[in-house]
């Protein structure tokens, strides 16, 4: 079972990384600038959040194929946000993927101009598909704002930052995730099953399946950040630390934030029960989401 689910991951990042790439380079920016936005995507990431958006259109036997707009749209700025998290004035990292960060191996001012062209054309990829209706455009546009933006993964990264050198509760820590990591991800799920035309019952299903995989991805990464290895997640461990972060293991123990994990994976596990989906590909990736290396 192990063997499928890690031949099903990588086929499925192999598409998304192609269709990524393929969309990139029919910008016409200039030279440097393309090359710097190419840099980051080439040099892989597990393709999580369009997998999740994929499996849960197909778990409710939508036509996955019309996810890949809003699933690439939605790794563009998730690669936006993991080039700027990296800047000096945010978590100051040097290894992403693998490889030195956008900023060192350009330079601050390209990476900072790479995230913001991923950002603004990841809406400009939506608008332009042909696979939707114009109500699709616009429920995925204005979702992918609000899950982005001054209400979502930018609040989350902002409270982040806020919450260094100081003492936070758990409530606040959980609602740091929630926006920083959980909105992205919960993007990913809910897009996948409006465009599968979930009702308004699995509707508030999926939204609760997704709030707790997003947690659970983050307490994962987090857990990775104290033990992780940097030759599998290809990034320095100990980041959160130097920086004096708040986190789950920084506020519970490494043990505490396992069974912290674990309770959530019961819930995201029944709430996938109550879609009839605990024995699908999507339940099989969630547990990998926990138990992941990478
Ligand atoms: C890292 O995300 C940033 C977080 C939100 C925790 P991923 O672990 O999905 O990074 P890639 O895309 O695989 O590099
Ligand atoms: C970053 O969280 C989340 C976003 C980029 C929005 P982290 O700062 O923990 O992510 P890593 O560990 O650097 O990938
Ligand atoms: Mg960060
Ligand atoms: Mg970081
Ligand atoms: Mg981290």
């Amino acid at each position: 079972m192990k063997i499928a689910i890690n031949q099903l991951l990588e086929t499925e990042q192999q598409k998304f990384t192609d269709a990524l790439i393929s969309c990139i380079e029919t910008f016409s920016a200039p030279d440097r600038l393309k090359e710097s936005v190419l840099y980051s995507i080439r040099a892989g990431g597990k393709r999580i959040r369009p997998i999740l958006m994929k499996l849960m259109c197909k778990g409710l036997n939508g036509d996955e194929e019309r996810i890949y707009p809003a699933a690439i749209a939605l790794e563009m700025v998730h690669t936006y946000s993991l080039i700027h998290d990296d800047l000096p004035a945010m978590d100051d990292d040097e290894f992403r993927r693998g490889q030195l960060t956008n900023h060192k191996k350009f330079d601050e001012a390209t990476a900072i101009l790479a995230g913001d062209g991923l950002l603004a054309n990841s809406f400009q990829l939506i608008t332009q598909a042909e696979c939707y209706s114009d109500r699709e455009k616009s429920y995925i546009v204005s979702m992918l704002a609000q899950a982005s933006g001054l209400e979502g993964m930018v609040a989350g990264q902002y409270l982040d930052m806020q919450a260094e050198n100081r003492e936070i509760s758990i409530a606040e820590l959980e609602q740091i995730h929630r926006l920083k990591t959980g909105r992205l991800i919960s993007f990913a799920i809910e897009v996948g099953g409006f465009l599968a035309k979930a009702s308004v019952v699995q509707m508030q299903k999926i939204k609760v399946f997704g709030d707790y995989v997003g947690l659970i991805f983050q307490i994962q990464d987090d857990i990775l950040d104290v033990e992780g290895d940097q030759a599998i997640t290809g990034k320095q461990i100990g980041s959160d630390a130097v920086n004096d972060k708040s986190t789950y293991t920084s506020l519970l123990g490494l043990e505490g934030a396992k069974q912290h994990k674990e309770q959530y994976v019961s819930q995201a596990m029944e709430a996938l029960r109550q879609l009839e989906l605990e024995h699908s590909d999507l339940a099989r990736v969630c547990q990998y989401i926990s138990e992941r290396n990478q």
